[in-house]
């Protein structure tokens, strides 16, 4: 008989993957506990954008592979390996990863699973958790029932979920015993069969392994801004130093664009909750480093800040600023610890006048910051400017050219907060241009010369 998959929890990953269960041939039952939200999704309405899933979902929804319940008794019944993928955000609180979906989850499904089921994790969580979960499932399940626990990490980044579920680069699980590890790899078996590098290994190696991923990504983002600051104050440039290490392959070239730094629903809350974890392990000092890798990327931020006061004479009060993009980055509509947004804000805060345009992220930005003026196009967004950022290389800005924008902007100065435009080109037609990692000489009626990168970089005086 065919597997039956069930998949706890439709935000980001679970929508993704529950789709794709259905794409691999299973019969999905998806389980949330907001009604509203699996109408929409049983519509195959997103409330986020993902390129391809919406037409994944009605797809599957159509042909009755796929459908939607709140109802954990239903889901029991109906499924004989249950997927968890509700989130873990950060707690309100602290920094440590909020676990009470995950647990709750568990627990729900523990009160109606009167048969054999495999539950399979694949929420990130803190290191230790599915040994707990494990305990608690040998405490709780109902009498008669055989109930075993698997971690099976996720990997996939937004913009490319689809294609990173179904094409992933590895298979990650954790698993206790061999029929378990026989009914993963049941459900993966047309991946592997693409020769999908498999890694079986135990609960703690599965859980470390995503969040071993995202603060090495995250520290390989902050060590190449690390060295923007360097550049910002003696001069270089941080593409060709990128470039020049990036062709060592132990180092490469990806995640070494230095920029406004990371942020997302991801990286920033999982360098922290490591750190929190670890701590509670008693091991404080070993992921120390983490705490800096944080620093450095919201520094970043921090200097366009300063870049944009400085290019507006040290006065931001009642100036237009234009702001290119707002999500955490291209490609998607995600502006959760978006440092554009951030950015857009703090100026904001300081008086400016800010209009934003982003080609997906406007309305959730103005569910979260309803204050700035949100426009339809980036030539409203560049009326009469004082200055223009550009915070997310969406396409549409990559392409941008110096007529564009001259005849809309009052001062032709642009902070180019992701290195995607061609400074000489910029340059020639006369604009003012410059960017992270870039040396940014200030004419000064104080000083000959005024460069930001030894007077405001955050941490140098240090
Ligand atoms: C990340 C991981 O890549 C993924 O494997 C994990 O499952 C979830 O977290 P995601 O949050 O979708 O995925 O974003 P990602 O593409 O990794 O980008 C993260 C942030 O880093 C973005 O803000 C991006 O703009 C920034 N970034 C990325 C840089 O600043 N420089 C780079 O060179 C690369």
């Amino acid at each position: 008989m065919s597997l039956r998959v069930s998949v706890i929890g439709t935000g980001y990953l679970g929508a993704t993957h529950a789709a794709c269960m259905a794409e691999l041939g299973f019969q999905v039952i998806g389980l949330d506990v907001d009604r509203e939200k699996l109408e929409a999704l049983a519509e195959g309405i997103l409330p986020f954008h993902e390129p391809g899933l919406p037409e994944l979902l009605k797809k599957h929804v159509a042909s009755g592979q796929l459908r939607f319940t709140d109802s954990y008794a239903e889901v029991a019944q109906a499924a004989d390996i249950h997927f968890i993928t509700v989130g873990t955000p950060q707690r309100t609180d602290s920094t440590s990863a909020d676990m009470s979906y995950v647990d709750g989850s568990v627990d729900s499904l523990l009160e109606h699973i009167t048969g054999q089921a495999l539950i399979v994790g694949k929420s990130t969580v803190p290191v230790g958790t599915a040994r707990r979960l494990s305990e608690r499932i040998a405490e709780k399940a109902l009498p008669g029932s055989k109930i075993s626990l698997a971690w099976n990490p996720e990997f996939l980044r937004e913009g490319f979920a689809v294609k990173d579920t179904l094409t992933p680069d590895r298979l990650v699980y954790g698993v206790q015993n061999d029929e378990d590890l026989a009914l993963i790899r049941q459900v993966y078996a047309s991946i592997l069969a693409r020769k999908t590098p498999e890694v079986v290994t135990d609960l703690e190696t599965s859980e470390l392994v995503k969040v071993a991923a995202n603060a090495f990504l995250a520290t390989k983002i902050s060590f190449i801004n690390a060295f923007a600051e360097v550049t910002e104050t003696v001069g270089g440039d941080i593409a060709t130093l990128a470039d020049a290490i990036g062709y060592d392959d132990r180092i490469g070239r990806r995640f070494l664009n230095a920029g406004v730094g990371f942020g997302g629903g991801c990286l920033p809350k999982d360098i922290r909750a490591l750190q929190a974890r670890v701590s509670e392990l008693g091991l404080s000092h070993t992921m120390g480093f983490l705490a800096e890798v944080d620093q450095i990327n919201l520094r970043r931020r921090d200097r366009v800040v300063s870049l944009t006061e400085t290019m507006l004479d040290y006065s931001v009060e009642g100036k237009k600023v234009c702001v290119l993009g707002v999500t955490f980055k291209p490609n998607s509509d995600d502006v959760r610890d978006s440092p554009a947004l951030d950015i857009a804000v703090r100026l904001y805060n300081s008086g400016a006048d800010v209009s934003v345009y982003d080609p997906q992220g406007n309305e959730n930005a103005r569910r979260r910051f309803p204050r700035l003026n949100y426009v339809g196009s980036w030539r409203e967004a560049a009326a009469e400017a004082d200055v223009v950022l550009l915070l997310t290389e969406w396409d549409e800005f990559r392409v941008l050219e110096p007529h564009d924008l001259a005849p809309l902007v009052r001062q032709q100065q642009l902070i180019d907060g992701r290195n995607v435009l061609s400074r000489s080109l910029w340059r020639e037609a006369g604009w003012k241009i410059t960017g992270p990692g870039e040396r940014f000489e200030v004419p000064s009626p104080d000083l000959d010369t005024r460069t930001l990168g030894i007077l405001q970089v955050p941490g140098a005086q240090t």
